[in-house]
C-alpha cells in the first residue's frame, strides 16, 4: 500500500544523489578550520535530504511510529550536544555512534525475521547484507557502549586484561560467525538472536583491555565499523543515501584511525591489543621541583615569565591536553593579543595528536578566535621553533618529548614530536612534575633552556597576563 504522501522512486533516488553529493562536499569542507563550520552546515543540509525524502519514499506506510521515534531522538540529540561539555565531546561521539551500530543491528534483525519465510529464494548477497549488519552493527553498539563508559569514568580507565584475552575474543567472532551460518541456511530465528548475542560480547571483550586514553582511534575504529554496517543494511534495504552514507563514514573513520595511529607512531595491532596508558596509578603528584628520576628543574614566576614574553620577537604556545583541562583557551588568546600589541609575533603550534580527540586543538583555539593563519601545524611549526624566542608550553608533555627523537628504550620513541626544545627559552606551564597520557617523564623539563611555571594553566595564563599589562 502506497501512502497519498508518497513521491516517485526515481525522484527519492535523485534526492538521494544530491544530498550524497552535500555529504561529500562538507566532509571536504571540514579538512580546513576556515571552511569546517560551513562545511557542518553543508553535510547537515545532506543528511536533512536524505531522511526528509525518505519520508516520502513509497515504501513508506506508517508514519506513527516513525514520528515517535524522529520527536526522541530529537530532543535527547540537541539537548545532550547543547548541554555536552567540550572535553566530554569524545565519549557524547563514542555514544552516537554505538546507536548507529545498534540501529543496524536492529534493521538487520527485523528484515531477518521479515525475509526468513522465504529464506530459501533470496539471494545470497541480501542474506550476507544481513547477516554483516547484525554482526558488525552489534559489535560496534557494545565495544562504543564500553569506549563511553571508560571515558565517562563509569568504568576504570586502565586496561583491563587476563591471560588469554586474544584467544577467547577469536573464539567468539568463530562461533558469532558459525551461527551466521546458520542463520543463513535454516529459518529458525535462534541462530540471528545468538549470533547478536556473541557480537556484543565480542565488543565488549575486544575494547575492555584498551586504555582509556586511546578511546578516541577505538572509536574512530568503530566509527569506521558502523558505517560499513550501516553501508550493507543500505543494500538490503535497496537504499541509496545509506550506501553512499556508510561508505563515506567506512572510508573516513579507517583514514583517520589510520592517521591518528601514524601520528603516534603506533600500529593498530598496539592499540587494539598493547593495553597502552597503563602506568600512572593513582598517586600523589610528583611534587614541583625534582623529576621523577631525581633531577633538579628550574622554577620560574609570572612576573620573570611576562618580562621574557614582552621583549621577545617572537613567541610559539604549544597547547597540549591540559589547555583543555584547563579550559584556558580565551585568556591564552587574551595573553597572545597583548603581546601582539607590544609587537610580539604569536604563533601557536599544534601537534596532531595533542589532547585526547582529532582537531581538539583547533576547535578549542576556534571557540577562542584565535585567528586560522596564526595556527601551525607540525611541519611548518618544527622549521620556526629554531627561530622561536620563548616557547610557551600550555598543558602539553607527550608531545613535546625529545625522547621520541633521541631515546630508542622510550616507548614515545619514533613518534613525530614538536622540536620545542630548539627554541631559545621554554616555559612550562602545567600542575606538577606528573607525566602526561604516555606515563613517562619528560627530559624537556630538565633541559637548561626550560623553566617551569606550576600550577593550574588557566590561573598562570591570568597571572601572566596580569604581569605583561604591569610590565
Ligand atoms: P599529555 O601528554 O597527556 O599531557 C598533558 C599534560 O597536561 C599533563 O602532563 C598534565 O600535567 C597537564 N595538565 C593537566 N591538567 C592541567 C591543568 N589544569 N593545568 C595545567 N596543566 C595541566 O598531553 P599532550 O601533550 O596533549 O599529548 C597527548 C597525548 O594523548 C599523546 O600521548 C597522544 O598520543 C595521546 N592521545 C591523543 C589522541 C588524540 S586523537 N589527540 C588520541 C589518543 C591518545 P599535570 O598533571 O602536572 O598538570
Amino acid at each position: 500500500m502506497t501512502t497519498p504522501l508518497a513521491v516517485s522512486l526515481e525522484t527519492v533516488n535523485l534526492l538521494y544523489a544530491v544530498s550524497a553529493v552535500l555529504l561529500v562536499f562538507g566532509i571536504k569542507q571540514l579538512s580546513s578550520p576556515r571552511t569546517a563550520r560551513q562545511g557542518n552546515f553543508v553535510a547537515a543540509a545532506g543528511m536533512a535530504i536524505a531522511v526528509g525524502i525518505t519520508l516520502f519514499h513509497p515504501d513508506v506506510e506508517k508514519y506513527g511510529l516513525m514520528a515517535v521515534g524522529i520527536a526522541v531522538g530529537t530532543v535527547i540529540g540537541v539537548v545532550s550536544a547543547r548541554a555536552v561539555k567540550m572535553t566530554a565531546i569524545p565519549q557524547m561521539v563514542a555514544l552516537f555512534n554505538g546507536v548507529g551500530g545498534g540501529a543496524v543491528a536492529l534493521i538487520a534483525a527485523a528484515e531477518y525475521h521479515r525475509l526468513a519465510p522465504d529464506l530459501g529464494a533470496l539471494p545470497v548477497d541480501v542474506i550476507a547484507g544481513i547477516l554483516f549488519g547484525a554482526l558488525v552493527g552489534s559489535i560496534s553498539f557494545a565495544g562504543s557502549l564500553v569506549a563511553f563508559g571508560k571515558l565517562q569514568e563509569l568504568l576504570p580507565g586502565r586496561p583491563l586484561t587476563f591471560p588469554g584475552q586474544i584467544v577467547v575474543n577469536g573464539l567468539l567472532l568463530v562461533l558469532a560467525i558459525a551461527c551466521g551460518v546458520g542463520a543463513g541456511v535454516t529459518e529458525n530465528g535462534i541462530w540471528i538472536v545468538l549470533l547478536i548475542v556473541l557480537a556484543l560480547v565480542l565488543g565488549a571483550a575486544a575494547v575492555l583491555p584498551i586504555g582509556g586514553a586511546d578511546m578516541p582511534v577505538v572509536i574512530s575504529l568503530l566509527n569506521a565499523f558502523t558505517g560499513l554496517a550501516a553501508a550493507s543494511s543500505g543494500f538490503v534495504l535497496g537504499n541509496n543515501a545509506l550506501i553512499i552514507g556508510g561508505t563515506l563514514v567506512g572510508a573516513s573513520g579507517t583514514l583517520l584511525t589510520i592517521l591518528m595511529g601514524r601520528a603516534m607512531n603506533r600500529s593498530l595491532a598496539n592499540v587494539l591489543f598493547g593495553a597502552f596508558g597503563a602506568a600512572p596509578a593513582a598517586g600523589p603528584a610528583a611534587a614541583p621541583g625534582a623529576s621523577g628520576d631525581g633531577a633538579m628543574v628550574r622554577q620560574t614566576t609570572a612576573e620573570d615569565t611576562a618580562v621574557m614574553l614582552a621583549y621577545a620577537s617572537q613567541v610559539m604556545v604549544v597547547p597540549g591536553y591540559g589547555l583543555a583541562v584547563a579550559q584556558a583557551q580565551h585568556v591564552t588568546r587574551e595573553l597572545a593579543d597583548l603581546l601582539e600589541a607590544r609587537g610580539v609575533r604569536v604563533r601557536y603550534a599544534i601537534h596532531p595528536v595533542a589532547g585526547r580527540m582529532p582537531g581538539h586543538m583547533n576547535v578549542l583555539l576556534a571557540e577562542a578566535n584565535v585567528p586560522y593563519p596564526a595556527l601551525l601545524d607540525m611541519d611548518d611549526a618544527n622549521p620556526e621553533l629554531n627561530r622561536t624566542d620563548v616557547a610557551l608550553v600550555v598543558g602539553a608533555n607527550d608531545v613535546t618529548n625529545p625522547a621520541a627523537r633521541s631515546n630508542p628504550e622510550s616507548p614515545l620513541y619514533g613518534m613525530p614530536i614538536l622540536d620545542v626544545d630548539h627554541a631559545k627559552n621554554v616555559v612550562v606551564l602545567k600542575r606538577s612534575m606528573n607525566p602526561g597520557f604516555a606515563g613517562i617523564d619528560n627530559e624537556l623539563y630538565t633541559n637548561p633552556k626550560t623553566a617551569m611555571l606550576f600550577g593550574d594553566a588557566k590561573d598562570s595564563l591570568e597571572r601572566l597576563v596580569a604581569a605583561v599589562k604591569a610590565v
